[in-house]
């Protein structure tokens, strides 16, 4: 195991009726905007109790944060943050909305173009404005991580950033609020959870063997209860679980000391860009083709895997492998999520630009070792048509 320094100063409120706490946990006297997607919230009642909870604070809201955020929309955020002199954010949504209150809280702090936190690799945020978040989809962890996702419209770009200053203050996890997930968003939430885990787990051993079981715990749980929460919307266990799990996949926890890929991520997100998938989606597509393409790299950890996972022991090592890998695309099925690029209309004739955007964003040696060439990338674009 490598040496780490772990911090994470988020406080989480969990459970059924936790939005009430907003009263307290919002400091008093803050001039408070409240951020928001396309109307979830209104539909499912969050919006009431969180506005009920806040009745004794000063309130501006901001709607319309679309999926996979996009800066044209977050700066006009930010400029109602400058013209209203807001000093604290409420983030209401699930992690396009938190992601975007990322991005508000620093940029709206920073001279100049607040794009340049991508260019500059967030080294240009000293501070950002306060922010809590309530969640309503377990799906990214964002609401107790310091990165965020923001798309460009304009030149369909979509980047990653984290910095220390963009940790939520504290972030309310009521499981009851997210019975009203339309199935693909149940589904997409598993998949991303389940990634994150392996992002962080399979790669190659450093004996860390609390990350891995803790790891391969979260794997378990969301085989066991992802396609229940589909069968069964109102069982609160269910959703209390996976909600966790989410929150744990990628709070950082599972990710200290030891090695980490982000490999599927990162030609997720130029899928996303260029062609709309959803975020899960993306990963569902990529993850099971990377496996395959860098099985002799993860070798070992793919055999851990394949048998405290999948309980697959006996027999041919290979065949162990593969299984485990069919296992794994059987699973993202199963909770609704296609697994090849033609499940979504794209076809060989896709991949050539996704390949030409990870070029242009010097994302040309990607994985635990940096073997992620852009001839490793193509071949798991090509197999994974
Ligand atoms: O916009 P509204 O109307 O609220 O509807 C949303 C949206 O359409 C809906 N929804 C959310 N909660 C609901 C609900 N519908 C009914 N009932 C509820 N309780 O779900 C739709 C998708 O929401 P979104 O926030 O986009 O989904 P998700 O949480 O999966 O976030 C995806 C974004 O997070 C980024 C992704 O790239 C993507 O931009 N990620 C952020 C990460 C991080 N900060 O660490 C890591 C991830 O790997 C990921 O990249
Ligand atoms: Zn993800």
């Amino acid at each position: 195991m490598h040496n780490f320094d772990f911090h994470n100063p988020v406080r989480v409120l969990f459970g059924q009726g936790q939005i009430a706490t907003l009263s307290t946990l919002v400091p008093e006297g803050a001039r408070v905007l409240m951020l928001y997607g396309g109307g979830s919230i209104r539909a499912n009642g969050v919006y009431d109790e969180v506005k009920t909870a806040l009745a004794g604070h000063t309130v501006l809201e901001f709607g319309g944060i679309e999926p996979n955020p996009t800066y044209e929309t977050l700066m006009r955020a930010i400029e109602l943050v400058r013209a209203e002199r807001v000093d604290f954010l409420l983030a209401v949504g699930g992690g396009s909305v938190i992601d975007g209150t990322k991005f508000i809280a620093a940029g709206a702090l920073l001279d100049g173009d607040p794009w340049s936190i991508f260019e500059q690799r967030a080294a240009n945020i000293h501070a950002a404005l306060p922010f809590g978040a309530v969640l309503t989809l377990p799906a990214t962890g964002s609401e107790m991580n310091s990165a965020a996702v923001v798309t460009r419209k304009a030149t369909l770009e979509k980047r990653a950033f984290a910095s220390r200053h963009v940790f939520p203050r504290f972030a309310v996890l009521d499981p009851t609020k997210t019975y009203s997930l339309p199935a693909r968003q149940v589904g997409n939430g598993v998949v991303d959870a389940f990634v994150h885990v392996m992002e962080q787990y399979l790669t190659t051993p450093v004996d860390a063997k609390v990350q891995d079981r803790f790891a391969e715990g979260l794997l378990l749980t969301l085989v066991e209860d992802g396609p229940k929460a589909l069968s069964e919307p109102e069982n609160y266990d269910v959703r209390a679980n996976l909600m966790w799990t989410a929150t744990l996949a990628l709070n950082g926890l599972i990710g200290v000391g030891v090695p980490q890929d982000w490999a599927t991520h990162m030609i997720g997100h130029e899928l996303t860009a260029l062609y709309g998938l959803d975020h899960a989606q993306t990963l569902a597509v990529v993850l099971p083709a990377m496996l395959r393409v860098r099985r002799e790299a993860k070798r070992a950890k793919l055999l851990q895997y394949a048998a405290r996972v999948w309980n697959l022991t006996d027999g041919d090592e290979d065949a162990r492998i593969d299984a485990a890998i069919e296992r794994t695309e059987a699973f993202f099925e199963s909770v609704g999520v296609p697994t090849r690029l033609s499940g979504y209309g794209l076809g060989k004739e896709n991949v050539e630009p996704v390949l030409a955007a990870l070029e242009a964003h010097r994302l040309t040696k990607l994985g635990e070792d940096r073997g992620v060439t852009l001839e490793v990338s193509r071949k798991v674009l090509e197999l994974a048509v």
